[in-house]
């Protein structure tokens, strides 16, 4: 274990989960518990949980869940044991280094070390003679030289051995350079250099580290651009490219486009609030870290029909996030950085104008529904209406609503009460949807079906409820764990996930450690800690524990003992006849 029991008792003891998650979510007191909006999914009413008193957090909504330190790893985006240093620092802790043999994290820092010392490597290679042609590729697009330092660009040589035999002359394993991704191996098992002869663009992260890398092709070759693949630091739809300058510009707004290039020039000419994806489309989880910087979003994507389709979606996944969303459309089909260079020295207040003039996302979507329809025809003008209606329903605030009937009402000229009820129907049928929606999350949730974590719940659901209410007790209940330790052995558990938790248990029991739910986030990761915090909340402490441990475990003897489906049919003859005789047995 990286971090000693000692250290884990003292820091649980003091820290305060609800002050810790107090610093990032508005809770409110609900009982005994604390309510709030969840940081980890967009929502409009509270089902993220806290428990002060038990040491865990929970979100109905989405099932995420854990202690403190799971909290902090999933919303600072930390290995465990950064997210316990973080946690020590606030509790006026130390982590003694020499404890920490942290193996994950380890590779992790070699890895961040290996792309720090290849950007470093790369932007060497810009200045050198081979580096002219990307040097001068760059001027060419009107970078300064400042910006090429700022962003630290650079250049990947043609022969494809060069960064990786300097790392190896750094003294990084092969490994650690394939697992960077900075590397491929060839079939003999060889490294080359995963990029070659290209323009480099380093991706940082919030903390500073260099995590992966975008490669622009110089000339029509296929693919443009290439970028790092996921490693164990680099997930392209947790990150954002300059958002390590961009948070710190923000002032409540950020820009989103396309390309590192738009992102390169909007900065140059000022815009230092412009962020950009890593090569693929917005996902949910970019749209919670821009809602953690800025409470409204500038869309600026190219005007060509990609571009606006992308928008469409954009504006899909920031919508519930409830951050104020503007859409920017850059004239004459250009991308931001092609309008910028092509007003030369006016660029930048060209764009400020357009910036001004950018309207919100529901006039956008209107105007583009419209565009589609002729609405001098009456069929037509029905049918926009009645799309239109369906639109301005979504809109969470009903003032906001009010606005765009009282408008539509007027451009379209008809009764602004008629739409009004035409926007209300919709209003009400999105409500019976959303009910419907939670009774499904429900059920699936009971029925394992959906449980991703523990594969074998949904074929085994009575054994696999029966392990939960026995992990659950002896978490809530420590003095009769040792007891069900002693009678209940593992290979009894019939489904893998809750196998492996249960054997966890054991070991920590057999070593006189705690299994309370902050005492075992070492063993797990986020995912799991989310899937133990659901089953401790759904088996609520048992009035009498010692005698529901009993039951449950004569269930799961009892479960574990019968063949499943799949062993039925292939069982031999003595098998199957043994089972029917238990059976047999059970009846009398
Ligand atoms: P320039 O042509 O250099 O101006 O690039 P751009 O930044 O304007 O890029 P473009 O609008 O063509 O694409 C937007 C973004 O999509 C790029 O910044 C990349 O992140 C990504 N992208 C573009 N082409 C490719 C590709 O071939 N492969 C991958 N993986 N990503 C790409
Ligand atoms: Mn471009």
């Amino acid at each position: 274990m990286a971090i000693t029991e000692e250290f884990k008792q003292e820091l649980k003891a003091r820290t305060d989960i609800a002050d810790v998650i107090s610093s990032y979510v508005q809770l409110k007191k609900s009982g005994r518990n604390l309510v709030g909006l969840c940081p980890f999914h967009n929502e409009r009413s509270p089902s993220f949980s806290v428990s002060r008193e038990n040491g865990f957090f929970y979100c109905f909504g989405c099932g995420a869940g854990g202690d403190a330190i799971t909290f902090i790893r999933k919303i600072e985006n930390l290995d465990y044991v950064d997210a316990v240093r973080l946690l020590a620092q606030r509790a006026g802790m130390t982590v003694p280094e020499n404890n920490v043999n942290d193996g994950m994290g380890k590779l992790k820092g070699r890895i961040c070390e290996a792309n720090r010392e290849a950007a470093r490597f790369y932007h060497r290679q810009l200045y050198s003679p081979a580096g002219k042609q990307a040097l001068d590729y760059l001027r060419g697009r009107g970078l300064t030289e400042k910006t090429i330092i700022h962003f630290g660009l650079g250049y990947s040589p043609r022969d494809r051995f060069e960064l990786t035999n300097h790392l190896r002359s750094k003294g990084f394993s092969k490994d650690e350079i394939i697992q960077a991704n900075l590397a491929n191996q060839s079939k003999k098992g060889n490294p080359f250099d995963r990029f070659s002869d290209r323009v480099m663009f380093p991706i940082i992260d919030l903390r500073g580290n260099v995590i992966g890398f975008g490669g622009r092709i110089m000339s029509d070759i296929k693919p443009k651009y290439l970028n790092t693949s996921d490693t164990p630091v680099f997930n392209k739809s947790r990150n954002l490219f300059a958002l390590q300058f961009a948070k710190n510009k923000a002032k409540g707004q950020l820009i989103l486009v396309e390309g590192y290039m738009d992102v390169i020039a909007l900065h140059q000419a000022g815009f230092e609030n412009a962020v950009a994806t890593l090569g693929t489309s917005l996902t949910q989880e970019q749209a919670m870290i821009i809602k953690r910087y800025c409470d409204e979003v500038v869309i600026c994507y190219d005007a060509d029909e990609a571009g606006q389709k992308a928008t469409q979606r954009a504006i899909g996944i920031l919508r519930p996030t409830g951050i104020n969303i503007r859409i920017l459309t850059v004239p004459s089909g250009k991308d931001p950085d092609e309008f910028i260079k092509s007003y030369g020295d006016q660029g930048s207040a060209r764009f400020r104008m357009l910036l001004e003039k950018s309207g919100n996302d529901t006039e956008y979507r209107l105007s583009k529904l419209r565009n589609s329809y002729n609405t001098d025809i009456p069929e037509q003008r029905v049918a926009f209406l009645t799309k239109a209606a369906a639109l301005v329903s979504e809109l969470e605030n009903p003032v906001e609503q009010d606005v765009y009937i009282s408008k539509l009402s007027h451009e379209l000229d008809v009764e602004k009460e008629a739409l009004k009820r035409l926007v209300n129907k919709n209003n009400r049928r999105s409500y019976r949807e959303s009910i419907k929606d939670e009774q499904f999350r429900a059920q699936a949730q009971m029925s394992g079906i959906n449980d991703r974590m523990n594969r074998d719940k949904q074929f085994n659901l009575k054994a696999a409820n029966a392990e939960e209410a026995i992990i659950s007790l002896m978490m809530n209940n420590p003095d009769i764990a040792q007891q069900i330790s002693k009678e209940l052995p593992p290979d009894k558990f019939v489904t893998g996930f809750n196998r492996n938790v249960y054997g966890v248990l054991l070991k920590r029991l057999s070593a006189g450690d705690d299994i309370s739910i902050s005492d075992i986030s070492g063993e797990f990761s986020e995912e799991e800690m989310s899937s133990i915090t659901r089953m401790m909340l759904s088996h609520p402490r048992d009035p009498d524990p010692s005698l529901a441990a009993k039951e449950y475990t004569e269930i799961l003897i009892e479960q574990s003992e019968r063949l499943t489906p799949e062993q039925a049919e292939t069982a031999d003859y003595d098998t199957i006849m043994e089972e029917l005789r238990k059976l047999r047995e059970k009846k009398k």
